[in-house]
């Protein structure tokens, strides 16, 4: 995969790209990421890429002309998945990653100071948020979006991590514990330590449920539920 990130603060990605998982997965070719300065494609000569609000406001907003010039230079970005980062776009989740991680190429753009020029969106396919707060750039969001789409190209970790997560059937993950088994009073769940695969199956599934239906209720579909899975969740309710 090919992610072209666009942005006025590359020095932001330097940490970033640099360490753990996604440096790995640059460096085993899983992806390639480049990170553009679109100043370098303002048309003015101070390279100014911002300007102060038709009918007013506070602040200034980015100019579409160096967003636009920078998507026409680059290559193959007709056929890119095009995405500009915005507390206006839908909410971005686990299934939208999974979508962009069969996309080939993917282009991000980066807003910052009061945002884009709203003419942008002649040029992308679509905005994604990261959440209903505000941040003073794109550039955050534009790495919660490639690190958890990059983490789900074959070859960037096991596979095997990627299956039993949280969102997967739309449950969050089951609590886990590591050595020690007893530690200031606290023990793990007898269960997980006897060895019995069967059992250990099904108490990740009910701590799993509950989790869910404790936490994030609204993920649970509960016409989905078989008969047992309805009766501990009712059990649930009545232990509360
Ligand atoms: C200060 S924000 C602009 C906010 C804008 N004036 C508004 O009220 O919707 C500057 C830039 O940060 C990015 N940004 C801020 N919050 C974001 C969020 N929740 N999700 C994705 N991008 C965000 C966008 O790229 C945006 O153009």
């Amino acid at each position: 995969m090919k992610i072209d990130i666009l942005t006025l603060f590359p020095e932001m990605y330097d940490g970033f790209l640099s360490s753990s998982i996604i440096k790995r997965a640059i460096d085993k070719g899983v992806v390639e990421i480049r990170v553009i300065d679109y100043r370098d494609y303002s048309s003015d000569k101070h390279h100014k890429v911002d300007d102060t609000i038709y009918g007013g406001g506070a602040g200034m907003l980015i100019s579409v002309v160096p967003i636009a010039n920078c998507l026409k230079d680059i290559d193959g970005a007709k056929d890119a998945k095009k995405i500009i980062t915005s507390p206006t776009g839908a909410t971005f989740n686990q299934e939208k990653a999974k979508a962009l991680a069969k996309e080939e190429h993917i282009i991000i753009v980066c807003g910052h100071y009061e945002g884009i020029d709203a003419r942008v969106n002649n040029y992308i396919d679509e905005e994604i948020s990261i959440g209903d707060y505000i941040l003073t750039g794109g550039e955050v969001a534009s790495m919660v979006v490639v690190d958890s789409v990059v983490r789900l190209l074959p070859g960037a970790i096991t596979e095997e991590s990627i299956v039993d997560e949280s969102f997967n059937n739309n449950l969050l993950e089951y609590d886990q514990f590591t050595k020690p088994a007893s530690f200031d009073g606290y023990d793990v769940p007898f269960v997980l330590t006897n060895g019995n695969h069967e059992e250990i199956r099904k108490w990740r599934h009910l701590n799993s449920l509950a989790k869910t239906y404790l936490r994030r209720p609204d993920l649970i579909d509960q016409n989905k539920l078989t008969k047992e899975e309805k009766e501990y969740l009712s059990s649930l309710q009545k232990d509360n």
